[in-house]
């Protein structure tokens, strides 16, 4: 990521224009997925500090969950309260927590697919090193899961989780994933430009997507997918 910190700052501006963009073409509340990891982090903190975003309008979800509770350094809950969702104006009752840390795990995985809407707004990904994202991991049974939400368990602690599955990410309106750094760079070459198995790589599944990507994160893709800078790869590119 950018030393100065210009990737987080570019991204949330991205992000903001198209949580605007999608509260343009809908009169309802706009349902937003967050993605956890360390990426989202900056971005968040620059995002709570955007002006002209319609955070009356947010339906705030999330893409997956470690099965921790709220408080625990873990919770991808916890790190996007702690730097975007106690910084702005969006009610309590609109930020549908994933309670991964309930049990059965199966059980929540239903409740909590029962609370999304029929198609999400937008939803907003990372990218892990072997090409995982939210919690869709490599060759991993969520991956053929006919639900919207299923239990998962991840290669690296915290391991049980909860994630959106395939058929959700399909559904969405709008996909972003969020890159940075030179470790990205490899997957995410292999997400947008690699032979097509998202079962292998299940980032390959935000290919349709918008993806925010630094220089670092960009550098393994061809010229003309990239042309340098901070770039906006994909919809709107
Ligand atoms: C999680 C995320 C996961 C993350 C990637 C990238 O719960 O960890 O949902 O999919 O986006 O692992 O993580 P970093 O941003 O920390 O590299």
């Amino acid at each position: 990521m950018a030393p100065d910190g210009s990737y987080a700052r570019w991204a949330a501006s991205e992000l903001a224009a198209s949580i605007r963009e999608a509260a343009a073409t809908t009169t309802g509340p706009v349902s937003v997925a967050l993605a956890g990891g360390s990426t989202p982090r900056p971005v968040y903190e620059s995002l709570a500090g955007t002006s002209d975003v319609p955070w009356d309008r947010l339906e705030v979800f999330f893409g997956d969950e470690r099965a921790v509770p709220p408080a625990d350094p873990e919770s991808n809950y916890g790190m996007a309260r702690a730097w975007l969702l106690d910084r702005v104006p969006i009610p309590t009752a609109r930020v549908h927590r994933m309670k991964a840390e309930a049990e059965p795990l199966p059980a929540a995985a239903r409740e909590y697919g029962r609370a999304l809407p029929q198609a999400l707004d937008l939803v907003l990904l990372g990218i892990g090193i072997d090409g995982h994202t939210a919690s869709l991991f490599p060759r991993a049974d969520t991956l053929l899961v006919d639900a919207w939400v299923a239990p998962a368990l991840a290669p690296d602690p915290p391991r049980r989780r909860l994630t959106l599955t395939p058929r959700a990410l399909g559904r969405a309106l709008r996909l972003i994933v969020l890159a940075s750094g030179e470790e990205k760079a490899g997957p995410v070459a292999r997400a947008l430009t690699g032979v097509w198995d998202p079962i292998r790589c299940p980032a390959q599944l935000a290919r349709r997507g918008t993806w925010l990507l630094d220089p670092a994160s960009a550098s393994e893709l061809p010229t003309e997918l990239y042309a340098g800078g901070e770039r906006r790869h994909g919809r709107g590119a």
